[in-house]
């Protein structure tokens, strides 16, 4: 496991927490975002005190000794606006490419969940567009189990897209 240090974003880091989401937005499915998200969009996110919203960074030392760099990110949100949603939240990360299979999602998350239970928050929902092998892996390790599929919800890079939604009761 890299030695990484999981901590709350701050508003220094949303260019970098936009740089990786973009790179996914305009080459994988992971997203179904078709254009990058303007700084309002981040801006907003950090800026939510809603109990049970989080923004988290994974930073670490750069291997060419440049300094520490944000790693990835992980944030929890609303599920859904109507307000018996409250103690749902739902849950994504998003990780640089150099950064990913070294354990650094597993730490974003275990840091998360920590914070959702300190919330009271009940139930944690993440949607995972298929296939995305290191993503079931991830919620599968962290004690998710896959709630549902939604075949073809979504279009994108050409094709018809599945969601699984990955549970867990807090
Ligand atoms: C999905 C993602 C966040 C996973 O984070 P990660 O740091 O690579 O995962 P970790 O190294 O913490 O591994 C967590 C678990 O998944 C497993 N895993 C990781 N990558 C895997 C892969 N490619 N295939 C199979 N299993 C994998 C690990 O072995 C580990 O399981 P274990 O604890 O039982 O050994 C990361 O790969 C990523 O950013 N991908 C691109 C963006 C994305 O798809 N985000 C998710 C949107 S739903």
């Amino acid at each position: 496991m890299e030695p990484v240090l999981v901590r709350r974003a701050e508003p220094a880091d949303l260019p970098r927490i936009a740089a990786i989401y973009d790179e996914q937005v305009r080459t994988a499915i992971s997203t179904f975002d078709l254009e990058p998200l303007p700084p309002a969009y981040w801006e907003a996110r950090l800026a939510s005190r809603d109990p049970g919203d989080h923004v988290l960074v994974a930073e670490w030392e750069a291997s060419d000794g440049s300094g520490a760099g944000v790693a990835g990110y992980a944030y929890s949100s609303s599920y859904r606006p109507r307000p018996a949603y409250s103690r749902t939240r739902e849950v994504s990360v998003y990780l640089d490419e150099a950064a990913r299979g070294r354990g650094v999602g597993r730490q974003l998350y275990d840091e998360l969940l920590d914070r959702l239970r300190a919330d009271g928050v009940h139930v944690v929902l993440a949607v995972v567009a298929l296939p995305n092998q290191a993503s079931e892996a991830l919620h599968l390790a962290c004690g998710f189990e896959r709630v549902g599929l939604l075949p073809e919800v979504g279009w994108k890079l050409g094709r018809w897209v599945d969601t699984a939604i990955y549970g867990l009761t807090l």
